[in-house]
């Protein structure tokens, strides 16, 4: 049996992550594969209270970067590995790249710390595919409008958003070869067209 493949999907809050989540897990499902979804931070029963933490609670920015990656390596361990090595595609909303974004870009911890933390929790681990939807700060706070409770996350200011997303866009330039850009501006369907093609490369 082969080994499952692992898919990322990241941008800011807003930009179309959840929307377009089970879109790709069904497109995978049509063709037979398993799949499996999940997130981060979350995943696992510790790591959804690692979750409930670090979205409500103020605290040191590294505190906060430490429980990323502490979650993380629940989620490796317990969830991501064992499917991918059961041959389940597994699909996660959010994975490394959103630390380097959020805790780099958004709080300046600096890329080295991030880059020791990554080696030790992930052991060599990376996505095969990591999906950035990108919109600009402008467009995601206007979607996010509509929603009744903002987290600790989303009630940042749009400067902060900005420093995000230009995070993701330098990792993306420097990964280029499992990450895609994904202009989210569009409409749904339209963006679902492209994500089908992308799917289907992946999965030849
Ligand atoms: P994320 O998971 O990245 O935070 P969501 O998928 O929850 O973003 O989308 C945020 C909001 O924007 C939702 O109300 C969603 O319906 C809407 N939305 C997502 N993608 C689009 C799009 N391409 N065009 C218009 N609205 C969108
Ligand atoms: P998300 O699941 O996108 O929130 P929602 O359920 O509201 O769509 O992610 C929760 C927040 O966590 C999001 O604002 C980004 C943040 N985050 C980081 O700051 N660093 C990380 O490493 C991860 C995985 C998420």
């Amino acid at each position: 049996m082969s080994r499952g493949k692992f898919i990322t999907l990241e941008g800011i809050d807003g930009a179309g992550k959840s929307t377009h989540l089970s879109f790709i897990a069904e497109h995978l499902r049509a063709r037979g594969l398993s799949v499996l979804t999940t997130r981060e931070p979350g995943g696992t029963p510790l790591g959804e209270m690692l979750r409930d933490m670090v979205l409500s609670q103020s605290m040191h920015v590294e505190t906060e970067t430490l429980i990323m990656f502490a979650a993380r390596r629940e989620h490796i361990d317990k969830v991501i590995v064992p499917a991918l090595e059961r041959g389940i595609w597994v699909i996660s909303d959010r994975f490394t790249d959103a630390t380097f974004a959020y805790q780099g870009g958004g709080r300046g911890i600096s890329n080295e710390r991030l880059k020791i933390l990554e080696e030790w929790v992930q052991n060599g681990l990376q996505p095969d595919l990591t999906l950035l939807f990108d919109v600009s700060a402008e467009l995601s706070q206007q979607r996010l409008a509509f929603n009744q409770s903002l987290d600790r996350f989303e009630q940042e200011k749009q400067d902060f958003f900005k420093r995000v997303r230009d995070a993701y866009l330098v990792r993306a330039r420097a990964f280029q070869q499992r990450m895609r850009v994904i202009d989210s501006s569009r409409s749904i369907a339209e963006i679902q067209k492209e994500l089908g093609g992308l799917i289907d490369a992946l999965a030849q």
